[in-house]
């Protein structure tokens, strides 16, 4: 196949893996150099630390938040605080990031996987609801792409159980349910600063709560459970040193400013993109449940393959002829489908803690999981980030068209 001649070739998309797409400037120089002029790289030292977790919980009207040096120690972070005994269940998602899952196991917890919703991904009520047993512990939520779950009804059920909801927000920074951040309606929200993420240390993350008790542990488990500033300080209980540097807490103090305007051009991006490609048969673009917003770490469509030959992967090879890159199929397989689960290797021979599991919390037949397939099937994964500007959505828009056209299904 060869690229139209209709279609602006010599456009190259902004990446988020340099700085085509990333937004570092002067600012993140001028504090990243003060750092190193200060001699002091420590948080528990400096001044950055601090800095950055007062403006991102004022940033997102919290009580508290705790940085940390990736988004899988957050997420590891917020376990810890819930504290699990060895066995106990925490509900999570069939499709995340590994670095969402394995801190579960790392707590002596079993992590059980709730099916999704195939339009978005993301797990539901009425998904959470079928795996809920008396062990379960805790919910992890992932808002994936910048889209928030179906935050009302998940509450409303982990309420009424008087279970405690754990939301990842690692790809849906300033993504709005009902008129509240994703993140902070929960007992504690986790966020990554990933390279590819809304705002970025390269590695590092965050996580938020209202709760003082957990706040508390947060906190200690970030600093191998030390009780700075107590009477009579000592290691509390087990727990890591999850601290960030001063270096990156800098940089990610400067990106905080930045993270309303690169989230605003995202949404102007996606809206047009959105408009642009509607009338496309055989392509549906994600879209927010009533009452949310959407933040767009990436921009997602459903391909529909009795319209488009070998859906989704077609139409991601057909763009590839316009050097557009996407992704067909996401995360590819299912998280239960990776060996650290179906083989349960953990520690040693032990297969703890999967040997404490009920065998129901650990089954993993495909018939459990249609949502899981079939929207992992539909869905493309394309680029976005906060350095498109209308000319590489315009080129975006036509590339999709023509590949679409190239890969249609004949009638
Ligand atoms: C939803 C989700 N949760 C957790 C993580 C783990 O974050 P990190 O890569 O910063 O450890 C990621 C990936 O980056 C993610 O996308």
């Amino acid at each position: 196949m060869t690229p139209s001649t209709q279609i602006e070739t010599n456009i190259k998309l902004p990446s988020d893996q340099d700085a085509s797409g990333r937004s570092f400037g002067p600012e993140e120089l001028a504090a990243i150099k003060e750092v190193l002029d200060s001699g002091t790289l420590i948080t528990t030292k400096g001044k950055y630390g601090r800095l950055l977790e007062e403006a991102f919980a004022a940033r997102m009207g919290v009580k508290y938040a705790y940085a940390c040096n990736s988004g899988s120690a957050a997420v590891h972070v917020a376990v810890a605080a819930i504290n699990p005994n060895p066995g106990d269940e925490i509900i999570t998602t069939s499709i995340t990031d590994m670095g969402a899952l394995t801190p579960i196991v790392f707590q002596g917890a079993i992590p059980v996987f709730a099916d999704v919703d195939p339009r978005t991904l993301n797990v539901t009520a009425e998904t959470i609801e079928k795996v809920i047993s008396d062990k379960t512990k805790a919910i992890i939520v992932t808002h994936l792409f910048g889209n928030p779950c179906e935050m009302k009804a998940i509450m409303e059920l982990a309420d009424s159980k008087g279970i405690p909801v754990i939301e990842d927000t690692a790809q849906s920074f300033l993504a709005e349910c009902d008129g509240k951040y994703v993140g902070t309606i929960g007992k504690i929200g986790a966020f990554s600063f990933q390279q590819g993420k809304h705002m970025t240390t390269g590695e590092g993350g965050i996580v938020v709560t209202n709760d003082d008790e957990i706040a508390r542990r947060m906190y200690l488990f970030i600093n191998k459970a030390w009780g700075y500033g107590d009477p009579n300080p000592d290691h509390y209980f087990a727990s890591l040193n999850y601290r960030m540097t001063e270096l990156q807490a800098a940089l990610a103090y400067e990106q905080l400013k930045k993270l309303d305007a690169g989230v605003e051009q995202r949404q102007k991006m996606a809206a047009l993109l959105k408009k642009r490609i509607a009338d496309i048969d055989g392509i549906e673009s994600y879209e927010p449940a009533d009452g949310s917003t959407m933040t767009y770490w990436k921009y997602c469509l459903r391909v529909d393959d009795t319209k488009i030959q070998d859906g989704s992967v077609g139409l991601a090879k057909a763009l590839k002829t316009y050097d557009v890159a996407s992704a067909p199929r996401y995360v590819v397989k299912p998280a239960f489908k990776c060996r650290v689960f179906s083989e349960q290797n953990t520690f040693g021979d032990s297969h703890y803690p999967f040997n404490l599991a009920r065998p129901e919390a650990v089954d993993y037949s495909d018939e459990k999981f249609p949502g899981t397939f079939k929207g992992l099937h539909d869905i493309l994964v394309l680029p976005i980030n906060e350095r498109y500007s209308e000319e590489h959505i315009e080129f975006l828009a036509a590339s999709i068209r023509e590949a679409a056209a190239q890969a249609r299904v004949a009638q």
